[in-house]
């Protein structure tokens, strides 16, 4: 055994109430956007994920101070972003690479990205090739489609992009560039939005039209600094509404979670299989709704997840693909095609893993079918360096007869340090 692996038996009921970290697109916001911003802000409940601490790192290294006070942080701007000395290393994570790459390209100076294995496999012309067309100079791997990206910004035209894919990275990223030249942005599909309320509360004038484009008008100077509340990541407490559905006996709260309506696609998906997903709206100060949700285990039947709502929980369809596995009947997931473009191919990751454990899985190029039954270990997983394979396949292990190990168990720290902790919580270790 590995010291990266760890095994997952069989678990008793999942009881208890637990608090989910800090969301990690708006962790990640809060950092980069109050670079951007005209003095300090405090950040509570930011994620202390790996992906995060990128970010966070790449901020400190364009200038801002960033200290923890208590459990929350504070970020002091620069009065203009400064030429970091050294290459920007984003991990494992695209939301820092693109969106610094949108804030980059403003800059009147020299950067560097570069990532790990897996993001230097991911597509990057789709944010290069606008940011060039509105004259940035951008120069990567493979004419500009793989990073390491080397940067000179500044100069830009006016952003005008109809994106061909639905992404709120790369929306972001344009409209991150556009910030002081203006951007009509659209996409064919509503990704998620936590860029643009956040700007909208930073005093950018920003709003969408009806025919889908985003219109941000020029905005000079420092944006508005902004104290941001993080909302507990419902993508991570799609891991515990999952286990929470399908380990007999079980019933458990999740306290103070996001429900951004761009995001509850899950919360749709399991009432949909027939999971008794409870959700509380809670009043919280922000830009961002919360709720408390509680999950008690039931039986589940397999559905169709395709069109808007598989763009709604396209991060957590790893997981939804294990419910589906101990779902009676067939699953059949469709409209997913960039599943295979995240931190691994997710499509082909979810259905070799499946298959390893019995499950009938049946892959096609934006999806798969899966046959519902009672997947079945001893199994080894790869998880290849991907934090929500891993915690999919863990979650896998509480219900399914034999054990799953889990290779590569450690990039669960990407976005859920406290995954263990919080199992143990549960009474599930
Ligand atoms: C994210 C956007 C999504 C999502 C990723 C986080 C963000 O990616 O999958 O985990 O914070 O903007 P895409 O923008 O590539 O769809």
């Amino acid at each position: 055994m590995s010291d990266d692996s760890l095994t997952f038996h069989p678990s008793g009921p999942l009881r208890g109430r637990i608090r989910v970290p800090g969301d990690k697109s708006v962790s990640h916001r809060a950092l980069l956007l109050n670079l951007l911003a005209d003095g300090p802000a405090r950040i509570r409940n930011l994620l202390a994920g790996e992906d995060v601490l990128s970010t966070m790192a790449a901020v400190r290294a364009l200038g801002a101070q960033v200290v923890q006070d208590g459990d929350d942080w504070i970020v002091h701007p620069p009065a203009a972003l400064q030429e970091p000395g050294d290459v920007l290393d984003c991990g494992n994570s695209g939301t820092t690479m693109r969106l610094l790459s949108g804030i980059l390209a403003a800059q009147p100076f020299f950067s560097v990205l570069t990532g790990d294995d897996s993001l230097r496999a991911r597509p990057m012309a789709r944010i290069v090739e606008p940011l060039r067309a509105h004259g940035a100079m951008v120069l990567g791997r493979r004419e500009g489609a793989r990073a390491p990206l080397a940067i000179r910004g500044g100069g830009l035209q006016p952003i005008g992009a109809d994106l061909p894919v639905a992404s709120a990275q790369l929306k972001s990223a344009l409209l991150l560039a556009g910030l002081q030249v203006g951007a009509r942005v659209r996409e064919p599909g509503r990704s998620r939005d936590h860029t643009e309320r956040m700007l909208q509360r930073m005093g950018v004038q920003l709003s969408q039209d009806d025919q889908g484009w985003w219109n941000l008008t020029p905005h000079e100077g420092p944006l508005q600094a902004l104290d941001v509340d993080v909302p507990g990541d419902l993508s991570s407490a799609a891991f515990w509404l999952v286990a929470g559905a399908i380990v007999p006996g079980s019933d458990l709260e999740l306290a103070g979670v996001g429900i951004n309506p761009t995001r509850t696609g899950v919360l749709d998906a399991l009432q949909k299989m027939g999971a008794p997903v409870q959700c509380t709206p809670i009043d919280a100060a922000g830009a961002e709704p919360q709720a408390d949700l509680r999950i008690r285990s039931c039986a589940l039947q397999g559905c169709t997840i395709d069109g808007d709502l598989a763009l709604r929980c396209l991060d957590e369809l790893p997981v939804l693909a294990i419910a589906a596995a101990f779902a009676e009947g067939t699953t059949r997931i469709r409209d997913a095609a960039e599943l295979r473009v995240k931190e691994s191919d997710r499509i082909a990751t979810v259905a070799s893993g499946l298959r390893s454990m019995g499950i009938e899985v049946h892959e096609v190029d934006d999806g798969m079918d899966i046959v519902g039954g009672m997947p079945a270990g001893p199994v080894i997983i790869e998880a290849g360096g991907d934090h929500r394979i891993a915690m999919a396949f863990a979650v896998a292990g509480l219900r399914a007869p034999g054990s799953v190990r889990i290779e590569g168990a450690h990039s669960v720290a990407t976005s859920y340090p406290a995954f263990l902790d919080h199992l143990k919580a549960l009474g599930g270790m």
